[in-house]
């Protein structure tokens, strides 16, 4: 469970992704890829060559979909409902993988913008992103 300091460094730390949601995004799927390529097998339909464009559309949703995450904290279950059936249901990722992808995302954050990953952000961030790895993976059976 996210405190309510935690649930403020998050959003604090939201408003400086959200100026480059594709750049971050598809900056955090390359790095995906590279790091840990058994992820690209979800994504044999993808030119996964270095900024190629259906890498920066992916990324940009991704992180739009996160941005939507952090609008509703205090819901995220709710907030990311359809999303969850998509990921269960028809693309069945395996959920080791989004810890995979959250790991990406915070180097990414931090990468862009050093002073900001503070301690007490990197913890809030990992919390964040361990309530949407649960949301997403919740309707598996
Ligand atoms: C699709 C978000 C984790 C594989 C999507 C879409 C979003 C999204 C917004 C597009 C849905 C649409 O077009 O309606 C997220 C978020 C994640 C996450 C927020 C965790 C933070 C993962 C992981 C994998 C994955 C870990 C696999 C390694 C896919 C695939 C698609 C997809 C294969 C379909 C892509 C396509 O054909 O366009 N995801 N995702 N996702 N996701 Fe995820």
């Amino acid at each position: 469970m996210l405190t309510e300091d935690e649930k403020h460094l998050i959003e604090h730390v939201w408003e400086k992704v959200l100026e480059h949601q594709e750049d971050f995004g598809a900056e955090a799927l390359e790095r995906l890829f590279t790091v840990y390529p058994s992820t690209k097998t979800y994504f044999p339909h993808f030119d996964l060559h270095h900024d190629s464009a259906q890498i920066r559309a992916h990324g940009k949703k991704v992180l739009s979909a996160l941005g939507e995450a952090v609008n509703h904290i205090d819901d995220i279950p709710a907030a990311l409902s359809k999303l969850s059936d998509l990921h269960a249901q028809t693309l069945r990722v395996d959920p080791v993988n989004f810890k995979l992808l959250s790991l990406c995302v915070v180097v990414v954050v931090g990468r862009n913008n050093p002073s900001v990953l503070t301690p007490e952000v990197h913890v809030s961030l990992d919390k964040f992103l361990s309530a949407v790895s649960t949301a997403l993976t919740a309707k598996y059976r």
